[in-house]
């Protein structure tokens, strides 16, 4: 199958682009770099021996795709391109709508005009606001996203479902991502973030690195089993191997169906300070400070449904996550850079 990764140079995308490739599928990246480079492709193909076709193109841009789509006998395309930075999308809420929404709709209208029925979407468990209970389940109604990015998510969800529902041969798989941590085992590629990360494993690696002084934890007072903030982590690569079996999926596939993709598991910020510490060896200092606005105590996945319907598991653990995270940034001080 030939898949178009829009967005492929990034996080995602890249450790999706080798699992696709160990499958046998063919990919093409479609990528403006605006939060990647051209390196992490190059290490992709370094990891996989293929030379993966590469266009540097801003996903908007009605031309540029039309080009791609022209060039390519595409089966599927999977959309991890967009900006993702939940406080700059307060501040900048015009240009993630923009960004996020067009990409879509422009990769929509080139896929009708091609007849390219199959469409992958990076969606996030952000969709389901603050949780009325958890594990959260696919069929718990969508809550209110705290900020734009978030609405970003549920708009895009909803478009991709009545585009579904007005073409009977469509195909539309939304991934409700968790938090996605760890990096390929070679330590090639992994998680490069433009400045301060807000996210909290890239923040505990650059201060391991000794990038950064110490780590804040945000809050210590919600009612967990430490008073820390409970997510669910999960491998990038299994989360890479969740797009292969959707996209194998997809092929038997009319309509919109939602994944979770998410272990099932809670770990807290004090729990992965821990295993970072013990997996790896070096010292995490940490302070407590307040909570961060917009958080949540606690969110995890019922990942029942990706299980039963994909065939779809996630099999590494805090361990494999904590050490691989590590094994990237260590051999990658500065990131691609
Ligand atoms: P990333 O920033 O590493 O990757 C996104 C890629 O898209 C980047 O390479 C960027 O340069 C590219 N891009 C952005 N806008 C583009 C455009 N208009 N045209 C072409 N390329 C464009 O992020 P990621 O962590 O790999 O996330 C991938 C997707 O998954 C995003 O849509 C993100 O919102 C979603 N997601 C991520 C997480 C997470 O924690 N990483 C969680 C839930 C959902
Ligand atoms: C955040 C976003 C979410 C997005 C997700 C993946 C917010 C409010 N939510 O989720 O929309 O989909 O990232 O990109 O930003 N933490 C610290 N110190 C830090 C960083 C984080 O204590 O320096 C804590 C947080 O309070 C939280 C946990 O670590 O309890 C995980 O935080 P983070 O990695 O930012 O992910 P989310 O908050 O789940």
């Amino acid at each position: 199958m030939k898949v178009l990764l829009a967005g492929g140079a990034g996080y995602i995308g890249t450790h999706t682009c080798v699992e696709l490739i160990k499958e046998g599928h063919e990919v093409v990246i479609a990528d403006n770099f605006s939060n990647s480079c051209p390196e992490a492709v190059k290490r992709v193909e370094e990891i996989t021996g293929k030379h993966i076709p590469l266009y540097e193109a801003d996903v908007c841009d009605k031309d540029a795709v039309d080009r791609i789509f022209s060039e390519n006998n595409l089966d599927a395309v999977i959309h991890f391109a967009g900006l993702k930075a939940v406080g700059e999308s307060v501040e900048k809420p015009v240009e993630y709508y923009r960004n996020n929404i067009d990409s879509t709709l422009t990769l929509l209208e080139a896929m009708k005009k091609y007849n390219v029925n199959r469409f992958i979407f990076s969606s996030s468990a952000t969709v389901y606001g603050t949780p009325i209970s958890v594990p959260l389940v696919e069929t718990m109604p969508t809550g209110s996203p705290t900020n734009p990015y978030g609405w970003t998510k549920l708009m895009m969800e909803q478009i991709l479902t009545d585009t579904a529902n007005a073409n009977p041969e469509m195909s539309i798989v939304l991934l409700r991502y968790f938090n996605p941590i760890g990096a390929h085992e070679s330590g090639r590629i992994g998680e490069d973030p433009n400045g301060i990360p807000n996210n909290l494993m890239p923040y505990i690696t650059q201060v391991a690195a000794g990038r950064l002084k110490q780590l804040g934890v945000f809050g210590d007072d919600y009612p967990t089993h430490d008073g820390t903030g409970v997510r669910d982590y999960i491998h990038v690569v299994d989360l890479a191997k969740g797009h292969v079996k959707a996209i194998e999926y997809s092929s038997d596939h009319k309509g919109t169906e939602i994944f979770n993709l998410g272990t099932g598991t809670g770990y807290s910020v004090l729990d992965i300070v821990k295993a970072f510490i013990k997996v790896n060896g070096v010292d995490i200092p940490y302070v407590i400070k307040p909570r961060r606005v917009g958080d949540i105590a606690e969110c995890f996945a019922d990942a029942t449904k990706a299980k039963e319907i994909l065939g779809w598991v996630a099999e590494k653990n805090l361990e494999d996550m904590c050490y691989d995270s590590w094994n990237w940034q260590s051999n990658n001080i500065n990131g691609y850079k």
